[in-house]
């Protein structure tokens, strides 16, 4: 699916042959929970997910974000991220209104892990709420 915004040069696809490998690379390295995943891992990240990418007028990735799912229940979304340099438009409102709305996942229910924006999903609907992890660093460190 592609979606082009009413009145900003943007536009929104789910086809994840259009993203963009080194920009959204870069975008999810500069972040404080990617940074560490291999290049490998943020890759292989994308396969079995819903992945949304954003792109400026020129054709260029400003934007990215992904969703992990079963289609029917569940969903869990992560990797939200605009380009500092687009930052302050409301493109990352617009691609959660996107989203809360996609036929893929629309009818799940939609968690997320953040530490810091909260006022941007609740915006969407999203509650505060405490939920258990079992991380993959402490898989890792019992084998
Ligand atoms: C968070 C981020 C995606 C916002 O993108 P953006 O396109 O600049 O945001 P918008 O212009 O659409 O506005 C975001 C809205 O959420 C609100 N908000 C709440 N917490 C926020 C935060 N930590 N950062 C940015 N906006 C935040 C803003 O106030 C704004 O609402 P308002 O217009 O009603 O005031 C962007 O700053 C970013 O990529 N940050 C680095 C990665 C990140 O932190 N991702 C989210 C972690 S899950």
């Amino acid at each position: 699916m592609e979606w082009i915004h009413d009145y900003l040069p943007y536009r929104m696809s789910d086809n994840v042959e259009e993203l963009q490998q080194d920009v959204t690379l870069a975008l999810l390295k500069s972040t404080y929970w990617a940074a560490e995943r291999s290049e490998e891992t943020i890759m292989n990240s994308w396969k079995e997910s819903l992945c949304i990418g954003l792109f400026s007028a020129e054709g260029v990735q400003v934007g990215f974000m992904r969703v992990v799912t079963d289609g029917a229940t569940f969903s869990w979304l992560c990797d939200v991220i605009v380009d500092p340099e687009h930052r302050g438009k409301g493109l990352s409102k617009w691609m959660m209104a996107v989203l809360v709305d996609h036929p893929r996942i629309c009818h799940t229910s939609i968690y997320l892990g953040t530490r810091d924006a909260h006022g941007l999903y609740e915006q969407y609907g999203f509650l505060r709420r405490e939920m258990m992890v079992r991380s993959t660093a402490r898989y890792l460190n019992r084998h």
